[in-house]
């Protein structure tokens, strides 16, 4: 079946650019970057399990192109955003002699494209760079927006840059591979743009569920789309998070205590901003006028996903991850605030919300 190539742009002046979505992207990938008007020399950024699958594809489709080509494979997990890696980056760079006019290609989930995306921010003053995210979170969230990074031991993502990319490639088929937990894990990012920004969006999802799960490309595609465009239009009006952008923190703020306090690899991100989405969900009942309705169909589309909703936590975890909330990059002042819903599609940033709350939601009875 031939599905359509959609395009979706990301507003941001002479920096814009745009994301293709559809199956079969990998092969020309040589031929789309030819079109960027970008160097001859590429490094291809990518890690140890996607490279054996994906890697000599992009590699040839690349050289064929006239593009000379070398690979930076680093080891897959959060643990490769971290400043030693990205020393062994630049020094790779630095060995095959990559230029100002030369670029990096990301090929790989949020791991890999932060990292990629922050070593060329940084290599040479910056360099381009192309972004292929082969995860479903990689594609609907941390390859459009520019925001990349790598984390410090004190907490993730503390030292990075805003570095539009040239371009995004989302290969649909690159998801057959993945995870059946990674992939309903990007999910909760993809519920997330229905709750935070478009209710034909939700109920879609609420519809067309099963064949989401089941990855069929037609709707998936749609809807990866779908959510490309808001998190264009967010990132178009709010490039460097003064405002609006935080709208995209829905579910975070819990979702990043619990991370934080649970030890590496206990929770996946999209799994803890489930149970972080549910939270908020429940505090927007109370505060900003959200139904109990329409917090039930939150819960409930992310339970059908197969993602976690609730944590049972003790007095001590508890208090822990109120520290770690406070503590947390998005707080100031150590004053902890919410992005709460009003409806689904619709919500509002910025909101305190009282201590009591905050522990009753962490852990409802
Ligand atoms: N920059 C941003 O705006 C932004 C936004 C959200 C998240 N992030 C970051 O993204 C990271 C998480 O990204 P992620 O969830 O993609 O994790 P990830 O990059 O660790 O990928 C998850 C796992 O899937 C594997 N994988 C990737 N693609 C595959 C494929 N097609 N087939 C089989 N396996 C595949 C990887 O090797 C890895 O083991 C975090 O570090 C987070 O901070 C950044
Ligand atoms: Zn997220």
């Amino acid at each position: 079946m031939l599905l359509p190539m959609r395009k979706v742009k990301v507003p941001l002046g002479s920096r814009s650019y745009e994301i293709h979505i559809a199956g079969g992207l990998l092969a020309g990938i040589g031929k789309a970057c030819a079109r960027l008007s970008l160097g001859k020399r590429c490094a291809i950024v990518t890690d140890d399990q996607v490279a054996p699958l994906y890697a000599k594809k992009v590699e040839q489709s690349l050289q064929a192109a006239g593009f000379d080509t070398f690979t930076f494979v680093v080891p897959h997990g959060e643990p490769s955003k971290r400043l030693e890696m990205a020393q062994r980056g630049y020094d790779a760079l630095a060995a095959h002699r990559l230029e100002r006019g030369s670029f990096i290609l990301a090929l790989g989930g949020g791991v890999v494209g932060d990292l990629a995306g922050f070593l060329a921010a940084t290599y040479l003053r910056g360099i381009a760079f192309v972004q292929v995210p082969t995860t479903l979170l990689a594609q609907v969230d941390s390859s459009v927006g520019g925001k990349v990074g790598i984390n410090l031991k004190a907490g993730k993502n503390l030292v990075g840059a805003f570095h539009q990319p040239r371009a995004v490639f989302c290969d649909l088929d690159t998801l057959d591979t993945l995870s059946e937990r990674e992939f309903r894990a990007g999910m909760a990012e993809v519920i997330k743009y229905g709750v935070i920004y478009d209710a034909r969006l939700f109920a879609r999802l609420e519809r067309e569920l099963p064949q989401l799960l089941r990855r069929e490309a037609k709707p998936l595609g749609a809807v990866i789309a779908r959510c490309c465009e808001i998190k264009a239009e967010v990132v178009g009006q709010d490039e460097t998070e003064s405002g609006l952008r935080a709208i995209l923190n829905f579910g975070h703020t819990i979702g990043h205590a619990i991370e934080a306090t649970a030890g590496y690899g206990k929770f996946l991100h999209g799994e803890a901003i489930s149970i972080g989405q549910v939270a908020a969900a429940q505090l927007s009942v109370a505060l900003t006028g959200l139904s109990p309705a329409d917090a039930a169909r939150i819960e409930d589309l992310l339970a059908k996903t197969g993602l976690p909703t609730q944590l049972k936590v003790d007095a001590r975890r508890r208090q822990r991850m109120m520290d770690a909330m406070k503590l947390d990059k998005k707080s100031s002042g150590g004053e902890v605030k919410f992005v709460l819903a009003k409806k689904i599609g619709s919500v509002l940033f910025g909101q305190k919300v009282p201590a009591d709350l905050i522990h009753q939601a962490i852990s409802p009875k």
